[in-house]
């Protein structure tokens, strides 16, 4: 009999290979390609075999489905649940990714402490006895909670059989692996089955799980990234070490609006709904600074977008973004010189979201615009004023989403005034003043840039 061909996967991406290589093609990384012992087939034959009593039966007539009443169940986090759409469904599949040390381990054991029912908590992490030590921070000693400190995911399926959980959590899904596949733990091959057969569990069963997931340092998640079309739902646990709040994001969500944001902050015992409101510093007006409201998921966050220009002195002008695209302020640094009246190409630019934010919504561009005029000019933007608005590159600005949304909790923090795009605007949704805009050309012209900041400068 002909020998198999061997295959070679990249542990990383899972990109498949006829050959061993050093580098992996498909996502760049160097020595992650490793050899598959047992085929992928093998693996799904066997999750197929494993627990197929309690599964998949048969294509049934749509009319004939039966939903069940029990929809949602609250976990008890006011920000989890906002993050999930209202609780956890029955068999609902959560991956939690996040960088090591960003808090995983304590909101998965917040969610157990707070959820109520029997949980079964598997680490393949950390020992029964840390696990309980951090319990007793976090005031989160729950009999309900059963430890199991195992890495092993046949063994974690036979204790959730026999204890029949109401919610299932993994800590972390790297660490397990499957004694009927022969793969190192941590392997893409691994990660893929030890999740398929405890998906196949959940699903049949209608537990929630959990996974919990590391990411690397670039932000995917590091295997967990071949897991994400399997899962329900992906969330996202962010935030700098450096602060103490922490960013729960909604990647993907089956059940609920993706890219919901949940902000705790972290605290000596764990994680709490985050109070006010982090991301903006209610400071005196300072040259540089403008405030804007951007969208995370259905949330309005007011954050302070804040520029520096400065000499280049001889060098090559420098333009440095923090919490925002690179190319994005290239082409608002260009727009701003073009249309709205200042020098820039010889200057060194620096612009940073306050509180450590990651803004992708282009409706901060006018306050990223408006911060950049109020600091080549040295003069202050209008007090109590929020900038909103896509800024074009002829300099237009354009319309945004939700806007009364975003009124609305700027008018909740004390802002007065707003500059708006022209287009798109309601009448009688906002209780703050609006100015609408037709371009940044006019932002000089039209006096939003005092004269006040001139000695505040110089100080
Ligand atoms: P952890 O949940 O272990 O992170 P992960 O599982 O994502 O690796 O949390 C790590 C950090 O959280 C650790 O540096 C200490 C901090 N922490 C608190 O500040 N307060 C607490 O009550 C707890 C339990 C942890
Ligand atoms: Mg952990």
């Amino acid at each position: 009999m002909a020998k198999p061909t061997p295959t070679f996967e990249c542990t990383a991406c899972g990109a498949r290979y006829p050959r061993a290589m050093g580098k992996c093609g498909a996502c760049g990384a160097f020595a992650t390609i490793e050899e598959v012992k047992g085929s992928l087939r093998a693996g799904l034959e066997r999750s197929r075999s494993a627990y197929g009593s309690s599964g998949y039966q048969g294509p049934v007539p749509l009319t004939e489905v039966e939903i069940s009443e029990t929809q949602r169940a609250a976990t008890g986090l006011v920000e989890l649940d906002r993050v999930l759409g209202g609780g956890v469904v029955p068999g609902m599949v959560v991956l939690l990714g996040g960088e090591p040390g960003i808090g995983k381990s304590t909101l998965v054991l917040q969610w157990a402490a707070a959820g109520g029912g029997t949980v079964l908590y598997a680490s393949g992490e950390e020992s029964e006895r840390q696990i309980k030590l951090r319990a007793q921070r976090l005031g989160a000693e729950n009999p309900d909670i059963h430890l199991f400190a195992e890495t092993d995911v046949r063994r974690i399926l036979e204790a959730a059989e026999r204890l029949k959980p109401s919610l299932l959590l993994v800590d972390s899904i790297q660490t397990l692996y499957d004694p009927e596949f022969e793969s190192s733990a941590g392997s893409v091959g691994q990660v893929r089955g030890c999740a398929a057969l405890l998906t196949r569990w959940a699903k049949g069963t209608g537990t929630p799980l959990v996974l919990v997931g590391h990411v690397t340092k670039d932000g995917g998640l590091a295997g967990p990234k071949v897991l994400e079309h399997l899962v329900d739902t992906v969330l996202a646990f962010e935030g700098d070490r450096h602060h103490h709040h922490r960013l729960l994001r909604a990647l993907k969500n089956r059940f609920g609006a993706a890219f919901e944001l949940g902000v705790f902050a972290m605290t000596e015992r764990g994680l709490v709904p985050a109070e006010g409101n982090p991301f903006f510093l209610e400071a005196e007006p300072r040259p540089g600074c403008a405030a804007t409201v951007v969208l995370g998921g259905t949330r309005p966050v007011v954050v302070e977008i804040q520029a520096l220009v400065a000499s280049a002195g001889l060098g090559i002008p420098r333009r440095t973004a923090l919490g925002i695209d690179g190319q994005r302020l290239s082409m608002l640094c260009a727009v701003a010189e073009r249309r709205g009246g200042v020098q820039l190409h010889d200057r060194d630019v620096y612009v940073n979201v306050a509180g450590g934010l990651e803004v992708e919504d282009p409706a901060a561009d006018l306050a990223v615009v408006a911060a950049l005029l109020s600091s080549a000019t040295g003069r202050l933007l209008a007090d109590k004023c929020l900038f909103l608005g896509e800024v074009g590159l002829t300099g237009e600005v354009r319309p945004v989403a939700q806007l009364p949304l975003r009124l609305q909790e700027g008018a909740r923090l004390g802002f007065e005034r707003a500059v708006v795009p022209r287009l798109g605007l309601e009448a009688g949704t906002a209780r703050l003043e609006l100015f609408p805009e037709r371009g940044v050309d006019r932002l000089r012209a039209k006096g939003w840039l005092t004269a006040r900041a001139e000695a505040n400068e110089t100080d």
